[in-house]
């Protein structure tokens, strides 16, 4: 069975987008999401998939759109909800990784045995907002930090959330 991991950077806010991007540079962030990502299948909403621009090479991409009109490159998958999406998974990849946006994170998550959360340590404007999960029922180890410099306007904390326990809803 798939297992299904979520996967997003967040400010102590909440914030997790502006204007169709990331509200932040952050090199090494970026780095640890393609690090984690890569060789699975990733499912995205598709104002996730404008903001990359592209597919993320080394992956199977799943773009999740209501509009069967989306031109997407041949190497990219259309779904028109997040079962659909999950299904094409099947037999492609050991895990899933929902990269957003906010729907799809709130869609995902009781089915979800893994979530890698980063909290930028710092309170950002934005237009898009994550829900505030709560892991308390999960075991979270903290994956690494980074402070501020040269490249990095803000520190982060990367953190790893599996749930403790079997739980209904979840996919195994
Ligand atoms: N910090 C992070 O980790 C992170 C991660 C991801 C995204 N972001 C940021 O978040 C923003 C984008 O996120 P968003 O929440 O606004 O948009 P989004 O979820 O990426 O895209 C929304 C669109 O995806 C499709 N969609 C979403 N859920 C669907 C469902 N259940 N069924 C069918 N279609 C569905 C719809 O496309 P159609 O309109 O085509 O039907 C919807 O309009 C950007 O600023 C991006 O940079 C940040």
């Amino acid at each position: 069975m798939v297992k299904i991991s979520l996967i997003y950077a967040r400010s102590e806010n909440h914030c997790i987008g502006r204007d169709g991007q990331l509200p932040w540079k952050l090199p090494e962030e970026y780095a640890h999401f393609l690090r984690v990502t890569r060789g699975n299948a990733v499912i995205m909403g598709r104002r996730t998939y404008e903001e990359n621009n592209s597919e993320l090479q080394g992956c199977r991409n799943i773009v999740v759109s209501r509009s069967d009109k989306l031109v997407l490159p041949a190497n990219v998958s259309r779904a028109g909800s997040l079962p659909e999406a999950l299904s094409l998974c099947v037999d492609l990849a050991d895990k899933v990784f929902v990269i957003g946006g906010v729907s799809l994170y709130r869609e995902a998550l009781p089915k979800a045995q893994e979530v890698y959360e980063t909290v930028v340590m710092a309170d950002l404007e934005g237009d898009t907002y994550i829900d505030a999960f709560d892991f308390t029922e999960w075991t979270t180890e903290q994956v690494k930090t980074h402070g501020v410099d040269a490249s990095h306007a803000f520190a982060f904390t990367v953190f790893r959330h599996r749930r403790s326990r079997v739980t209904a809803g979840q996919s195994e």
